[in-house]
């Protein structure tokens, strides 16, 4: 089976591929016909967050059986079309929570203490000591917006420096933000109650453009980090809020457009530090990832089961129109706790197939 793979993975991901007797081909940088072209055979196709998987994608694509994402954001890969097209999305949500938590943490003390421009003004020869005046985050508020996989470990992580926690999350129970030692507040407070406020959500309709000006202004001071996906943020606002002093500074890994534009008015302020999507960028992130993906493949291809399929029930296509109305209902009664992994079981041994969307992480769940 021929897999394509057109965003740099972890060569464990790749071993195992071809241990499994697998061809694979990696193109990267590959945008428009170029990928149409390359894909049109393949059966699988492996991407980061650089390819666009759109429907043309899915037209060009006829012995597609899976989409395999090497991490947890599918904002690049329109899963309704795979799903109108029977082609399996699945991502990697585990492997790479840790990588981003703990980027998440770096960023905020590179953002409350200056770190990357006292470096920048020591590296050109500048002593510059008395112009940086830090914040501590002991015994600041944090505010956390979106407490799944990688909220919660950022809460665990900086509830252990001393900061006290609220956050936002309608889809959450109280009783999993307390066992966090967070309070669960309502989206203003959250944003009035921050001295640090990080971003924790996917992309979806409902969360893009969430922060602008108006909750900046809510903000009033302080940091802002987002570590989730740029869009999230309007990045305009975000610049004027801080050039302006509306806030302290901000700490961002994740820009709307990817690479971002040299003319990224977060480019031009000082006080906004910034690194290129690093956050999942970790020895052992990208193996974890890699792996899961190259292991959900090669399920794929067995008609096994996949882990974390997206978007495939684990029945035959034959049984699917017949349960197809009540999958909705059994799904929301029947919700897992995020840490749990969806495993379907088959009844044929051909290719897995998607029929039916199921809820993403780029899909709001039902409170939990
Ligand atoms: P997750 O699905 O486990 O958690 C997301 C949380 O956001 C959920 O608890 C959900 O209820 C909540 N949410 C959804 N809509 C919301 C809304 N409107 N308001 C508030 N909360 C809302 O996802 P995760 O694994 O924790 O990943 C979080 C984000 O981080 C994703 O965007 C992911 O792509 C991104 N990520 C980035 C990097 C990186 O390299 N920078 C690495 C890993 C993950
Ligand atoms: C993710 O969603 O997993 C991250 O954005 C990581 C990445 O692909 O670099």
């Amino acid at each position: 089976m021929k897999v394509l793979i057109t965003d740099p993975i972890d060569d464990a991901g790749l071993e195992r591929l071809r241990e499994a007797g697998h061809d694979v081909e990696t193109a990267y940088d590959l945008d428009g016909e170029a990928l149409l072209e390359a894909v049109a055979d393949a059966n699988a196709l492996v991407v980061r967050s650089g390819t666009e998987v759109t429907e043309a994608v899915f037209e060009a694509a006829s012995d597609l059986v899976i989409v395999g994402r090497a991490g947890i954001g599918v904002d690049n890969i329109d899963i309704d079309a795979a799903t109108e097209h029977g082609v399996i999305v699945a991502n990697a949500p585990e492997g790479n929570v840790r990588a981003a938590a703990e980027h998440t943490v770096a960023m905020s003390f590179a953002a409350a203490r200056s770190i990357p421009q006292a470096h920048a003004r020591l590296k050109a020869g500048e002593w510059a000591k008395s112009d940086y005046l830090g914040t501590e985050l002991n015994g600041k508020t944090l505010g956390i917006v979106g407490l799944g996989r990688v909220g919660q470990e950022v809460a665990k992580r900086l509830d252990g420096l001393g900061m006290d926690l609220v956050a936002y999350d309608p889809y959450i129970s109280e009783e999993r933000a307390d066992r966090l030692g967070a309070e669960l507040v309502e989206f203003e407070a959250c944003l009035e109650q921050a001295d640090f406020l990080t971003v924790h959500t996917p992309l979806t309709p409902e969360t893009e453009g969430m922060i602008s000006t108006d909750e900046l202004e809510l903000m009033g001071s302080g940091y802002l980090i987002n570590c989730a996906r740029g869009g999230v943020v309007d990045e305009d606002a975000l610049a004027a809020a801080v050039d302006d002093g509306t806030l302290d500074g901000a700490a961002i890994d994740v820009f709307a457009e990817e690479p971002v534009s040299p003319d990224s008015p977060l480019l031009d302020v000082d006080d906004v530090v910034v690194t290129p999507h690093l956050g999942a960028s970790t020895e052992a992130a990208q193996e974890n990832v890699a792996t899961s993906i190259a292991d959900q493949v090669d399920a794929a291809f067995a008609g096994e089961p996949v882990m974390n399929a997206l978007n495939a029930p684990s029945v035959d296509e034959s049984v699917f129109p017949r349960i197809r109305p009540y999958i909705g209902l059994a799904e929301t009664a029947g919700k897992a706790p995020p840490n749990s992994s969806t495993v379907g079981s088959r009844t044929s041994r051909s290719p897995t197939r998607a029929t039916s969307p199921r809820r993403t992480s780029n899909s709001s769940p039902p409170p939990r």
